[in-house]
């Protein structure tokens, strides 16, 4: 009995130090994105999308808090009880919740106290982890581990409002000093990849995590397809705009054109012309447009006039993820910390022969979201579970597009072939970006 007891006790233990490291490991790289920043720049909220740092370290924080501590620690008493209330998002089954567009008037707590929060928060799960038994381990892990990807959410949700904060700042404040050469010569000429029709398998087969709304796996029909073998260029999409694209209605969806009519688009967000040349605003301050990146910071909208102005579509979500199953999940994420996208190969004389045979997909994960014509809605059979935590996704099915591959902002274990993000349409401060399909010609 006793070899029995501590055969139990053994695996436990390397499950919880596992699973402390992985926790541990997300929470240091919050603060470290965060290690040049001033006082001042966590408390900005540049419009009600965008959250103030401060409020993503405190709502992370909240996350653990609420879904763990409170639930598994008998007699939990929270330090500061109005943080339930200041630091929900959207989970009602949680309770009452401050307005998110006022997120950025709130002084108190300071960034200090927040801080503080954090570690407090932090040692609490330490504490509950170490001294549980197997059976607590089994009904806490999956919130762990949900609270984690809750974090890496964040974190890219951290550098694109942090974008959007300084870039209205007239000293352009640069987030990370970087020296980037702008690449030289054209990129390698964009390709379709050809795919038959095939019934394919989509959604998450369960193996490890995954969030809820990549299942149920079910069985989708794809008709035959192509998909383009990079995502599009600066280069590519100055031509578009050279091309009067942005006033040529034709192009547009209805909504569409009226939000550019509205808001004078005239360029991907953070886009500027100054002496007939296209600068942008970058995590790394402002700095002429390089042709040779992918495209990022355009809306459903744009992407969709894009492709109908290059004779092309967007791709579904399906044809997507049919694609994505050959390709390797690597590419440039936030662990590089380039924090933008990065250029795509230029192409030499020695290298067009080659490159004209390759008939592979490049850069489907990593650098920008790609976005797709799917609407974002429930896989056949999708219920979301009872309680708060059914409010992670069901409950936003509706009035968005579905993104595929994460970005320079998405860590890269975070991201699968089946992850769907999703935004409104007309949103453009995520790193989105543009990849086209084709039906046979
Ligand atoms: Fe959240």
């Amino acid at each position: 009995m006793a070899r029995g007891k501590r055969a139990d006790l053994h695996p436990s233990s390397a499950r919880v130090e596992r699973l402390l490291a992985r926790f541990h490991q997300i929470r240091d790289f919050t603060n470290s994105l965060c290690a040049g920043l001033e006082p001042e720049d966590y408390v900005v909220q540049s419009m009600p999308d965008v959250s103030p740092t401060k409020w993503h370290l405190a709502h992370t924080t909240w996350f653990f808090e609420t879904f763990i501590l409170k639930k598994f620690v008998r007699g939990y008493r929270a330090e500061v009880p109005e943080y339930a209330y200041l630091f929900n998002s959207y989970y009602n089954a949680a309770g009452d919740m401050h307005r998110r567009d006022l997120r950025g008037l709130i002084s108190r707590p300071t960034v200090r106290e927040a801080q503080r929060y954090r570690a407090s928060i932090d040692s609490h799960i330490d504490n509950l982890l170490s001294g549980g038994g197997e059976r607590l381990l089994d009904e806490i892990e999956p919130i762990v581990v949900l609270g984690i990807h809750h974090e890496q959410q964040h974190q890219e949700l951290l550098l694109t409002d942090i974008k959007h904060v300084f870039s209205l700042n007239p000293l352009y404040p640069v987030f990370r000093e970087r020296n980037i050469n702008i690449a030289a010569g054209k990129v390698v000429p964009m390709r379709f990849v050809e795919f038959e029709e095939t019934t394919a398998t989509i959604g998450h087969d369960g193996r490890g995590f995954a969030y809820d709304n990549e299942g149920p796996r079910h069985q989708a029909l794809i008709p035959r397809f192509s998909l383009a073998s990079r995502p599009v260029t600066n280069g590519d999409y100055i031509e578009f705009i050279e091309d009067n694209g942005y006033t040529r209605t034709e192009f547009w969806l209805s909504l569409g054109w009226m939000t550019v009519n509205e808001l004078r688009w005239q360029a991907p967000l953070y886009w500027t012309k100054r002496d007939g040349a296209w600068w942008n605003f970058t995590l790394s301050g402002f700095r002429p447009v390089d042709e040779s990146e992918p495209v990022t910071h355009v809306s459903y909208f744009e992407a969709d006039a894009y492709a109908n102005w290059a004779g092309a579509r967007l791709p579904t979500e399906f044809e997507w993820e049919r694609a994505a199953l050959d390709c390797p999940v690597e590419g440039n994420f936030v662990e590089e910390e380039l924090f933008h996208p990065a250029a795509v190969a230029v192409a030499s004389a020695v290298s067009a022969d080659k490159s004209a045979q390759d008939q592979r997909l490049h850069r489907m994960f990593g650098d920008v979201w790609e976005w797709t014509r799917s609407s974002y809605a429930p896989y056949p059979g999708y219920r979301a579970v009872p309680g708060a935590l059914g409010e992670y996704n069901g409950k936003f099915m509706c009035n968005q597009y579905v993104l595929r591959g994460g970005s320079c902002a998405t860590s890269r274990t975070h991201i699968r072939r089946t992850y769907r993000n999703f935004f409104q349409p007309e949103k453009r401060w995520q790193f989105t970006g543009i990849r086209l399909a084709r039906d046979p010609q």
